[in-house]
């Protein structure tokens, strides 16, 4: 596969609404509202892969001095602070037929290089437990339980130092 990663833009809003309805239930989907706001205010830490032109995943967040990613985050992206030495991961998403060939992997490897060339100290995450060996091996480190109790799951923060 033959797979291009690029910066979003703003008019990727239906594409990116498109690919997170398909990957989550409508309860935990973030809506496209949602959407427009993150485009608006960090489109460059927003990066969409593609198939042959056929958009498949993307990963997204902002950057922020904060220590700890928190759910008022995912609901505000005017928080954005370019100068800031964490960047955040908000979002993960690979379209199903797509799964399990490492278009996740190349995101979130995209990402940790953009991130060290804007020279953060690194980044930060929150999953569910069953997703802590999968982002440790790209070396995030888990620092147990975030405060976050996004859609009455438990959540577990990690981090790795670029
Ligand atoms: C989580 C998610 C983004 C992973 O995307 P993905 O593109 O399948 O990720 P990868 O292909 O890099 O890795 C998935 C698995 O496939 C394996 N894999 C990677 N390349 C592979 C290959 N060429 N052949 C076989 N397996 C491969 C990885 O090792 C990994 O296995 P593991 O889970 O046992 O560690 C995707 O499942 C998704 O969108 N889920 C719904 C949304 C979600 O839950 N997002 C995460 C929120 S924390």
């Amino acid at each position: 596969m033959d797979i291009l990663i690029r910066k979003a833009i703003t008019a990727d809003l239906d594409l990116v609404t498109h690919i997170e309805a398909t990957c989550f239930p409508p309860a935990e989907a973030a809506p496209r509202e949602a959407f427009k706001e993150r485009l608006k205010y960090y489109s460059g830490h927003f990066l969409i892969a593609f198939d042959e032109g056929t958009p498949i995943g993307f990963i997204d967040g902002f950057v922020s001095d904060d220590e700890i990613l928190t759910d008022e985050m995912f609901a505000d992206a005017s928080l954005h602070n370019p100068n800031g030495v964490w960047q955040m991961i908000f979002g993960l998403n690979t379209m199903p037929e797509y799964r399990n060939c490492g278009v996740g992997g190349r995101l979130i490897e995209a990402f940790v290089e953009l991130a060290r060339k804007e020279k953060r100290k690194g980044i930060i995450l929150t999953c569910k437990e069953e997703k802590i060996p999968y982002y440790a091996k790209f070396g995030f480190v888990n620092e147990g339980e975030s405060e976050s109790n996004h859609g009455g799951a438990k959540w577990y923060q990690m981090r790795i130092r670029l």
